[in-house]
């Protein structure tokens, strides 16, 4: 693969204060992990079924975990008439660690999406989605076991600078990508990959033509790449990341991008392992990080017993490596692997004639055993 001759104006070390800070962030990071109650948010729609089948499992496993429940989505827009109340939000502050089923936004104006608020009030700075294959899956790939790093709060998705011209033909957005922004999230990212046993980065970009945003966070990133001479760091531009997936996704271990390359890409991957229904995901930021499945709600099938509950397990099995219980996790994840190769009460999405909660005791039953 090519690696990128770029001299765009953003070359050069990266400043003291700058480096210190997301060091600072990243060690934070570990300090999370005295924490063992945590905020557990149940959700709307198939939320509450699938997160009583995750609690079920933790418990399996003797975590020492203690949960306190708080409200967001329809329950807490019904119950206290706000969508997100304050005594949620002080909660996670409160604990660092929030397990959070999927939340509902009502259509219509005045209600934007509680995962962007919640992102935003915490500066929940790292987006971490794994993309693991698991068999009995409508996977297209076996053996894929990829770890997605996207930038969180800048790049393509700000708020500000998007405008329309009052003729209504020019439409503008802003990209702004930070040293401090790029900083944190590809320290973040090497952090991660020392700490799970990773052997390579790939920094994805496009630095050939966006040059000033796209230029800075490839430049920090070579800059990081130095401090972790035991992490092969690779660069690829990112059309060409989407067709390398697709051709041949077993030389990728972590990837770290920005914003919009990040959201793409996590989702490619996910696609690579059969879809979002075993996709779990982390954001995470230096004071609080909360981890969800990213499916939503599904109202179609709430209160139907039929939700799979995979995703919200392994962002579970995710929740505890990062409480460093990477055993755990791990358990958790071969629990899934083998109830699946075994086709052993799994769920309908899944080819299986199980419900949310018999698919929850096959695997319990496999911890136990
Ligand atoms: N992280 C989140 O909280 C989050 C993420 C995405 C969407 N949402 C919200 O969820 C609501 C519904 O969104 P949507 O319908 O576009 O997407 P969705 O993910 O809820 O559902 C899409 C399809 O996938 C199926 N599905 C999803 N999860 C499943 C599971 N665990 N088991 C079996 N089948 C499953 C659904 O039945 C549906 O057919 C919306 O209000 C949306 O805003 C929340």
């Amino acid at each position: 693969m090519a690696v990128l001759d770029y001299h765009g104006p953003c070359r050069g070390h990266l400043p003291e204060e700058s480096q210190d800070a997301a060091i600072r962030d990243a060690r934070k990071i570990k300090e999370l992990r005295v924490s063992k109650t945590i905020a557990v948010i149940r959700g709307d729609g198939i939320g509450p079924e699938i997160m009583d089948a995750t609690l079920k499992v933790l418990d399996a496993l003797d975590c020492g975990l203690d949960y306190e429940f708080v409200e967001a989505g329809m329950v807490a827009l019904e119950k206290h008439g706000e969508l997100l109340p304050q005594a949620t939000l002080d909660t996670i502050a409160k604990h660092g660690i929030a397990l959070k089923g999927p939340l509902t936004t009502p259509i219509g104006k005045g209600f934007s999406s509680l995962n962007v608020a919640l992102r935003r009030h915490f500066d929940l700075y790292a987006n971490v989605r794994p993309a693991l294959s698991f068999p009995g899956t409508k996977a297209h790939f076996e053996n894929i076991d990829i770890i997605t790093v996207r930038e969180n709060t800048e790049g393509a998705y700000l708020q500000e600078g998007q405008t329309l011209s009052a003729d209504g033909e020019v439409a503008q957005s802003l990209v702004r990508n930070t040293r401090h922004g790029a900083s944190r999230i590809v320290r973040y990212a090497f952090e991660l990959a020392v700490a799970r046993g990773r052997k390579k980065i790939t920094v994805v970009h496009k630095a050939n033509i966006i040059k000033t945003a796209s230029g800075l966070f490839l430049d920090v990133a070579r800059e990081i790449a130095k401090d972790y001479p035991q992490i092969t760091c690779n660069e690829m531009i990112v059309d060409n990341t989407c067709m390398q997936l697709v051709m041949n996704p077993w030389q990728f271990d972590v990837i770290v991008t920005t914003n919009l390359f990040g959201d793409i890409i996590s989702d490619l991957c996910a696609g690579l392992v059969g879809g979002l229904g075993l996709a779990p995901g982390a954001n995470i930021g230096t004071n609080a990080a909360i981890f969800e499945a990213v499916h939503g709600s599904a109202p179609d099938i709430a209160g139907k017993h039929i939700a799979d509950p995979c995703a919200l397990l392994l962002a579970a099995a995710q929740m505890l490596d990062h409480l460093g219980m990477v055993d755990k996790g791990t358990r958790i994840r071969n629990a899934i692997r083998e109830t699946l190769a075994a086709h052993d009460r799994v769920t309908p999405d899944l080819g299986g004639a199980g419900t949310t909660e018999t698919f929850a005791e096959a695997l319990v039953e496999r911890l136990h055993g």
